[in-house]
């Protein structure tokens, strides 16, 4: 039996985090001034909490500025988008991300459509969505992204191959699935509703495995081979008593003797996310600024 490779998702992050670091120093240098990214969270959701904390400190690290901006889960719509709008017009702001998801009473895409699409570091705004769709440059969001480049320096040019996205959400199935199209991959977006999902993964080269549902995806559903980037994060009670672990949408211990290589749950795809998002507000500060993004960004 052999056993597939596993991709360091974490590894690759730090090497793309380093990178950022860089091309901020020259963007300090010509500009004066640091790229700055802003983040805003609303309620108490512990594990948003953790992201945003996170996110603040990698930001700082990469030698940005980090403002963040905490409100109250009863904050009014129309406070929340006079926020979102201070923040459209603050100079030292090139990155604006709210943290998702909002409470009940808040229209998420009324929230995301009034961000200045220059500063839509997540990619979620129709504008950026639109110009993915149609192959123009914009902002793309974090974990696609962050995952296409895990397979890019895996298997270099993906041009022909038959690739399966499992799960067909704005922030992560149908962009991952725009980004693959570009990169000439036959693509097949695959859902709860698929009829025989196992017989549509067993196609592909390439299974991104975006759904949310612990291990969902079977070892035996994946062709002897292909490579798997799996998404999810999900907290499952683990076998000791009153604690959980996390896992991914892939059943990665039978997985990993079918595939090429996998991405591991957690240090695959989660820490790419955030190493993406700071090298889409460096992106940002450089088009706002009229500067060209740093090579090999
Ligand atoms: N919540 C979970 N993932 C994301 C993300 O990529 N961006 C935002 N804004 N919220 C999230």
């Amino acid at each position: 039996m052999t056993i597939g490779k596993i991709i360091d998702g974490k590894a690759f992050a730090a090497d793309l985090r380093e990178r950022v670091a860089e091309g901020v120093v020259q963007f300090v240098a010509a500009q004066g001034r640091k790229p700055g990214l802003a983040v805003v969270l609303v309620g108490e959701d512990p594990a948003s909490a953790v992201y945003v904390r996170n996110k603040g400190k990698m930001t700082a690290a990469a030698g940005m500025e980090s403002f963040e901006f905490r409100r109250p889960a009863n904050i009014g719509q129309d406070e929340l988008l006079e926020l979102v709008e201070e923040l459209n017009g603050d100079p030292r702001v090139d990155g604006i991300l709210v943290q998702l998801p909002l409470p009940a009473h808040i229209d998420e895409q009324a929230v995301i459509s009034a961000i200045d699409p220059a500063k839509d570091v997540d990619g979620f705004h129709v504008v950026n969505s639109g110009k993915l769709a149609v192959g123009q440059d914009g902002l793309v969001p974090c974990t696609p992204l962050g995952c296409l480049m895990l397979l890019k320096e895996e298997l270099g040019d993906l041009s022909g191959m038959e690739a399966v996205v499992v799960g067909r959400s704005n922030i992560v199935g149908k962009p991952m699935a725009q980004l693959l199209l570009g990169e000439n991959c036959t693509v097949t977006v695959a859902h709860s509703r698929t009829h025989d999902l196992a017989s549509v993964v067993h196609r592909a080269d390439i299974v991104v495995a975006a759904v949310g549902r612990p291990e969902m995806v079977k070892g035996e559903w994946i062709k002897p081979g292909a490579i798997v980037v799996d998404v999810g994060i999900n907290r499952v009670p683990s076998e000791e008593e009153g604690k959980s672990r996390i896992v991914g949408d892939v059943a990665t211990a039978e997985a990993i003797s079918h595939v090429r290589a996998i991405t591991p749950v957690p240090g695959g795809v989660g820490p790419m996310t955030i190493a993406v998002l700071l090298r889409n507000t460096l992106v940002a500060a450089c088009m706002r600024a009229g500067m060209d993004t740093p090579e090999g960004l």
